[in-house]
């Protein structure tokens, strides 16, 4: 079993870039999901990645493979979730797509780790907020690029400590 895996759905290429950058700080390579197997599935620790699309939609190879994320047991393993979005242009359904995979990888028992402060961000509502943190990480490329490479390096720092926490 690999340590990490780092899975990606994207259309315009921005959560590949940011799947790039995550897998690299891992030493390994991201897998767009319309191009996983099986194996893709089974690491110690799983990065889920999505853009959102439509209205709070998961991007659209994601919408497609879901299920198999869904059919998968996760139970005691570590998954993180990470999703791009535009706060501004769709403030009330900000990175929701990052939420469904958290929910749908919750509910086949994987330990979520990666949570994240909602603190700075300009969104309405969001399906991937609880309680003023996010599910895992939010990244905006329309509006704050600039922030991308400072938030993945320290989200990559708090991943590494909580991959080896009990
Ligand atoms: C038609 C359309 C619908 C979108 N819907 C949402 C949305 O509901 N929520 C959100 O946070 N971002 C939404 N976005 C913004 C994209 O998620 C964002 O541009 C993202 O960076 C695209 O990443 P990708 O190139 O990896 O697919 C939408 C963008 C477009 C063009």
């Amino acid at each position: 079993m690999d340590e990490v895996k780092v899975l990606y759905g994207s259309t315009t290429g921005n959560t590949e870039s940011a799947a790039r950058q995550i897998a690299d700080a891992f030493g390994t390579k991201p897998v767009n999901i319309a191009d996983a197997t099986p194996a893709d599935l089974d690491a110690a620790l799983l990065i889920l990645g999505s853009s959102t699309w439509g209205v709070g939609e998961l991007q659209g190879d994601w919408t497609a493979a879901i299920s198999r994320l869904a059919n998968t047991n996760l139970t005691g393993r570590k998954v993180a979730v990470f999703g791009l979005g535009d706060q501004e242009g769709f403030g009330d359904s900000f990175c929701d797509a990052m939420g469904e995979l958290a929910q749908t990888a919750l509910s086949r028992g994987a330990i979520l780790i990666g949570r994240t402060s909602a603190e700075g961000y300009r969104h309405i509502a969001s399906t991937a907020e609880e309680d003023g943190f996010f599910c895992g990480l939010a990244l905006d490329h329309d509006n704050e690029p600039e922030r991308t490479p400072d938030r993945i390096a320290a989200w990559v720092t708090q991943l590494k400590q909580e991959m080896n926490q009990p």
